[in-house]
């Protein structure tokens, strides 16, 4: 994998996403055997929206490599306060460190704080846009519990604003995959999404309001949060809130063999009743966080070579 920055899936391969995830594998496997392959590496965390996950992940990841991180910490504490901009604040970190992790509100924000840095920057979710290193750890998750290829897949919740159902749909596409959309009409996928999934010769999409049309022929169903902070208007998100909640008995017509997912953090879209079964695997896949990133952080920083 060759790229200097990772700002959205649209930019990855089939070849790509395997070299990742097939690294993932070994380091998941004997993660003792990458303890130093990155001795004094620093990475940059720059998280302009909260976060657990991803940052704990990618601070997890680079420690776990032999490296280290500095971190800008909150808004609050920085010099953003000051009025200091996006650009100026990239152009500085990257002084002091070998790659970059930027979250933001803003939609674009990497893309465009990428052309003003040397160093590889990774998109920690930009706004209602892309967060193309969950959904490395997604396509690890399905990868082991469902196979990628000859996949029928749910996504449901807020898939207008939500920046992990973008990047998932539009990475899905290197493989063979039906894809169904669940969600009110108000949180549909955005239109030029749509668009594009329909360009893909291997990818078949439908969208659906209700989850039981379509429960029983899937082989995974990935939920989301309706996600308070991305609307404008309070009255539009309390017209939806508490919509495509699952519980015991929403499953009763799903396969056994059924496997569930959520980026995370949750809020009442599945009930804690469902963790102790065998379709839970959101927690499995926050932990496949750690060697995900760290399979990124192993090849953006040896220049895409597994073994130097
Ligand atoms: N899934 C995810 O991005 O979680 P955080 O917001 O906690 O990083």
């Amino acid at each position: 994998m060759r790229h200097d920055h990772l700002i959205t899936s649209k930019q990855l391969s089939r070849a790509d996403i395997e070299t990742v995830l097939d690294r993932a594998a070994e380091i998941a496997d004997d993660p003792a055997a990458a303890a130093d392959r990155h001795t004094n590496a620093l990475l940059g965390l720059l998280f302009f929206e909260p976060s657990t996950r991803t940052k704990m992940s990618f601070e997890t990841a680079m420690k776990r490599l032999g490296g280290n991180v500095v971190d800008m910490g909150s808004v609050e504490s920085s010099s953003v306060k000051k009025g200091e901009t996006l650009a100026d604040t990239v152009r500085v970190i990257e002084g002091y460190a070998d790659a970059l992790v930027l979250r933001h509100p803003k939609q674009g924000a990497a893309a465009m704080a990428s052309e003003f840095v040397d160093v590889p920057l990774l998109n920690a979710g930009d706004g209602a846009g892309h967060h193309p290193t969950q959904t490395m750890l997604d396509l690890y998750t399905i990868r082991e519990n469902a196979g990628l290829d000859d996949l029928t897949i749910g996504i449901m919740g807020d898939l207008k604003y939500g920046r992990t159902v973008h990047s998932l749909a539009y990475a899905l596409t290197n493989f063979d995959t039906r894809q169904h959309f669940i969600s009110p009409e108000s949180l549909q996928l955005p239109r030029e999404v749509v668009y594009d999934l329909h360009q893909q010769d291997d990818t078949q999409i439908r969208e659906h309001e209700a989850l039981e049309s379509v429960l029983s022929s899937l082989d995974v169903l990935y939920v989301t949060r309706i996600q308070r902070e991305r609307f404008p208007d309070e009255n539009e998100y309390q017209k939806v809130a508490g919509e495509y909640q699952i519980d015991l008995e929403t499953l009763e017509e799903a396969s056994d063999d059924l496997t569930i997912m959520h980026p995370l953090p949750r809020v009442d879209e599945i009930a804690p009743e469902i963790d102790e079964t065998e379709h839970a695997a959101y927690f499995e896949q926050a932990h496949n966080g750690v060697p995900v990133r760290m399979a990124l952080l192993d090849l953006l920083l040896s220049g895409g070579e597994a073994d130097e």
